[in-house]
């Protein structure tokens, strides 16, 4: 099981995007939120500009869609050259013709699930699914504490996945950080999203390196 750390560009300069991707470029996919005020109570970039990221990243580019309608908006980002398009449970209408969308056009195809959302009712669609995103805070905002009480959920998708011996991402996204990587790792997690963790950092490039190591020495 690969480690994959994905750092948010959430908490990076909005007006300096290709110098904030350039300070990730060691990690392994660049974790790009799209908000739109109605799924979530924020609003932040859209098609348009991810599809300038996906021209200038120096990694690829993993889409986290926290919008109303995922199945008429979501494969524009596959299209727009996104490795990886993640769209959410409570949002969507048809999941696996979504996901089978998503793959045609070329990009990995995730399921988000906000807090209060159980796994239990998608595992049968595991194979559907690239990467099952368990969201450890609640979605709309960077800096927010990391949700122990999502540990379980995490430990039982990555049970799931070893279960249907398929090779599904589990990514936890909220909260990551040096004092919290380790128990996700542990729980099951193997791609890490951080924001303000590594965005924070002086020395992003030092940030990654140590959230990747902690997961690693730590992992499933
Ligand atoms: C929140 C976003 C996250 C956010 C995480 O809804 O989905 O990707 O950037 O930020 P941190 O790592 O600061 O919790
Ligand atoms: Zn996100």
């Amino acid at each position: 099981m690969a480690i994959l750390i994905a750092p948010s560009i959430l908490s990076a300069d909005f007006a300096n995007l290709e110098a904030e991707l350039g300070r990730i470029s060691s990690a392994d996919l660049a974790h790009v939120d799209v908000m739109d005020n109605h799924f979530v109570p924020n609003l932040t970039l859209g098609l348009p500009i991810v599809e300038r990221l996906v021209q200038v990243s120096p990694i690829p580019i993993d889409v986290h869609l926290m919008i109303e309608d995922p199945d008429r908006w979501a494969p524009a980002f596959a299209e727009a050259g996104a490795a990886s398009v993640t769209f959410h449970a409570e949002a969507v209408r048809a999941p696996v013709r979504l996901a089978r969308e998503l793959r045609r056009l070329g990009a990995r195809a995730g399921l988000a699930l906000r807090p209060a959302t159980p796994v239990e009712p998608y595992l049968d669609l595991l194979a559907e699914l690239d990467m099952i995103l368990v969201m450890t805070v609640e979605p709309g905002f960077g800096g927010q504490p990391f949700l122990d009480t999502m540990l379980p959920k995490i430990r039982r998708a990555r049970q799931a996945v070893a279960g249907a011996g398929l090779d599904v991402w589990i990514q936890v996204d909220g909260g990551i950080s040096a004092q919290t990587v380790e128990r996700a790792a542990e729980a099951g997690a193997d791609v890490f999203v951080a924001g303000s963790a590594v965005y924070v950092a002086e020395d992003a490039a030092g940030r990654i390196a140590e959230l990747r190591d902690l997961a690693a020495g730590h992992r499933h």
